[in-house]
């Protein structure tokens, strides 16, 4: 991150924050851009008493909510989301994600999907013309080697995400593994995200092609931000 890039994503979270009104859950994506949109909702909080609660989509991001201050709830208690706040890797101008590089793409699929809008806050490297970044699919360990070869026969390159700081496989929050699959550019990432979901034992994948309609993207410039 150069500290131009800190900066735009600092304005985008921040701008964020301020869509967030009085009584709303808000759902709390994962990832840089997202920590400070729950910085300033946190501060929020303190200065003029908005009452909100998150839902979080990783340990991370209930981790940086409590830090924060930001009360929070679960998909259970509120199944229907006023809004979310998001990050991603990369954005297409029809506004189709591709998310997961913090392997948190499950659940916050399942938080863009119960939300009413979705704020993705990104800075502007993020926005390209055509989809080509590796699309992360998290998968059930038990079928890793199953869902491998299928995702290889879609044509992607499929590698078992390692740890950093730990020796073998990732684990995700859900307890499953991460597949990073590059495919190149993608011609038609709707129709690839269907046949992703399609692979029994494939729980989720990083392409988000069907919110376009409910998404906003705030692009932080190293000073203010655009809103498409
Ligand atoms: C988490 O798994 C991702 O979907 C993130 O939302 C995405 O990687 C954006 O992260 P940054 O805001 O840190 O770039």
């Amino acid at each position: 991150n150069t500290s131009a890039q800190a900066a735009s994503k600092q304005n985008a979270g921040y701008r964020s924050a301020e869509e967030v009104g009085d009584g709303m859950i808000v759902g709390l994506g994962t990832g840089s851009t997202v920590f400070f949109a729950m910085e300033r909702l946190g501060a929020r909080i303190r200065e003029e008493g908005l009452s909100i609660a998150g839902v979080p989509t990783s340990y991370q991001a209930a981790i940086r909510a409590r830090r924060y201050g930001i009360p929070l709830t679960s998909l259970d208690e509120h199944p229907g989301l006023d809004i979310a706040i998001d990050g991603a890797d990369q954005v297409d101008p029809a506004l189709r994600l591709i998310k997961g590089r913090g392997a948190a793409h499950l659940r916050e699929k399942c938080v863009c999907d119960a939300a009413e809008r979705v704020l993705i806050v990104v800075d502007r490297t993020k926005m390209v013309e055509t989809l080509d970044a590796p699309v992360p699919v998290e998968v059930l360990p038990f079928a890793v080697e199953t869902v491998s070869r299928r995702l290889a026969a879609l044509g992607a390159d499929p590698v078992l995400r390692e740890g950093v700081k730990k020796d073998g496989p990732v684990v995700t929050d859900n307890g499953n593994f991460i597949v990073d699959c590059s495919f190149g550019a993608i011609g038609d990432p709707d129709r690839l995200e269907a046949e992703i979901a399609s692979i029994p034992g494939a729980l989720e994948c990083g392409l988000f092609t069907t919110y376009t309609e409910k998404i906003t993207v705030i692009i932080g410039e190293e000073k203010g931000c655009s809103v498409v």
